[in-house]
């Protein structure tokens, strides 16, 4: 077999087989293949798309490319959740430990920032010596004592997406359904899981902002999850405004703790609710709830009787975390400098740009620049609004925590441009008659039937 053969293929929109898709997956893991070629493979596929089949192929074979891990040594249902990533989203601090409470396994391999939305890896290693980078002996070790747990990819864990994922960044690949399927489910079925629950975010900080996209996408991830083995379920979901009311690093995980702390406010609850939601599916395809109600009532409990805030600390503990800096946590968040964003007129805000808001969490010092910078655990926004509320002249509308006042400057004007489509303009709309409906935070749920359709229509 040869590349160039390969490559021109799928230019030409002529499937591949099976047994070319592994070669070219081996290729990539092995760096045999030169990555002009790779690269211009990747390229075809983007823009001419792949076949289901071929795409299952695709995903199959880059789980194969590395070592994978076994959670059923353990005698536990493995379950988890992915997000494709929004701005304030915490739900893995909730429904990790509430699986957990219920009696499953949360063998959960996540990300760093990625554009202009937040890492889970990253928030989770605010918390003084708290490890992401773990093999997977001290893996199956944390799940034993926790439950959950949530580490980094380890380098042997589905090589092939390492090469290719690189390689997408630097040839404006990335944004094809076919390949971030593949590059998402690979790593998940890699982790041997038994059910995943897919949070697939449209809305304005979304990475698909289409809802048709987003919906095509889901479909997608559930139709491969599912011939792969692994029950499956996609939620499409609000993201447009950041989900809760931080965003950044520390701040994220102290809001989680608080509703772990049964702490509730208006600003929080859709962030509860979602997170219920994705836990009730996790427990029903983990086969602890018989239905998603059932499941819901069980999450609502293991948040209410404390038992997933014991396995949040435990997990924390096991991944050589202090969990002490949860007994004070407005004592932990030390940022450099802090501004009190304040609104020069009275309005409603009726709508968000909450990619740029992610950015300018980013920017605060949250994100990096550049591969392997140091971020700042203490950057972040906390937003004191909700889309569809009326804001009087001299309320604040937000607090900036940056490392620098110059990263302070450079996102308040970002955050202002982002609130400026919000009519904060005068009397004549400031009016309760002209309120805004909010948008559901589960807006479709997708299960095989319904993936099947979209993906036949
Ligand atoms: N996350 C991934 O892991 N891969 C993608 O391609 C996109 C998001």
């Amino acid at each position: 077999m040869h590349p160039i053969d390969l490559i021109r293929k799928t230019r030409d929109r002529q499937p591949l087989t099976d047994a070319e898709i592994h070669f070219l997956v081996a290729g990539a893991a092995a760096q045999s293949i030169p990555a002009e070629q790779l690269a211009a493979w990747l390229m075809a596929v983007r823009l001419n798309g792949l076949t289901l089949d071929e795409i299952r192929s695709l995903t199959l074979a880059m789980r194969d490319s590395g070592v994978r891990f076994d959670p059923h040594p353990l005698g536990k249902t493995a379950v988890d959740k992915h997000s494709t990533g929004g701005v304030g989203d915490k739900t893995s601090f909730l429904v990790a430990p509430i699986a957990a409470a219920c009696g499953l396994h949360v063998p959960m391999i996540s990300g760093r920032a990625l554009g202009h939305t937040g890492g889970t890896l990253d928030k989770l290693e605010s918390v003084p010596g708290f490890q992401t980078a773990l093999t997977l002996d001290q893996l199956a070790a944390a799940l034993r004592n926790a439950g959950a747990a949530i580490v980094s990819q380890t380098p042997d864990l589905v090589p092939a997406d390492r090469v290719l994922y690189a390689l997408r960044d630097r040839t404006a690949t990335v944004e094809s359904p076919a390949l971030i399927c593949a590059s998402i489910l690979s790593k998940k079925l890699a982790a041997g899981l038994d059910a995943l629950v897919l949070d697939v975010k449209t809305g304005s900080g979304a990475f698909l902002r289409d809802p048709a996209e987003a919906e095509y996408l889901a479909a997608l991830l559930v139709s491969t999850a599912n011939a792969a083995g692994t029950r499956a379920i996609a939620l499409l979901t609000d993201m447009s405004q950041p989900l809760g009311s931080a965003a950044g690093n520390w701040i994220e995980l102290a809001e989680a703790h608080n509703l772990l702390r049964n702490q509730r406010s208006r600003l929080t609850e859709d962030l509860r609710s979602l997170s219920l939601h994705l836990a009730a599916w996790m427990l029903h395809l983990g086969g602890v709830a018989d239905s998603p109600a059932s499941g819901y009532s069980r999450a609502e409990a293991a948040l209410a009787n404390g038992s997933a805030l014991d396995r949040f600390l435990v997990m924390i503990a096991a991944q050589g975390g202090d969990p002490a800096v949860f007994d004070h946590p407005q004592a932990f968040h030390r940022p450099a400098v802090t501004h009190s964003l304040i609104a020069s007129r009275s309005g409603r805000i009726t709508a968000q740009d909450t990619t740029a808001l992610g950015w300018a969490v980013q920017r605060l010092g949250a994100g990096r620049e550049v591969a392997d910078q140091a971020v700042d655990p203490h950057a972040g926004i906390h937003f004191h609004f909700r889309t569809g509320d009326l804001i009087a002249q001299g309320q604040p509308l937000a607090t900036l925590y940056a490392s620098s006042s110059v990263q302070l400057a450079e996102a308040i004007p970002i955050v202002e441009s982002a609130l400026t489509g919000s009519d904060l303009t005068g009397s004549e709309s400031a009016t309760a008659s002209s309120s805004i409906a909010p948008a559901p935070i589960v807006q479709q749920i997708i299960d095989a039937a319904r993936a099947s359709a979209i993906l036949n229509s």
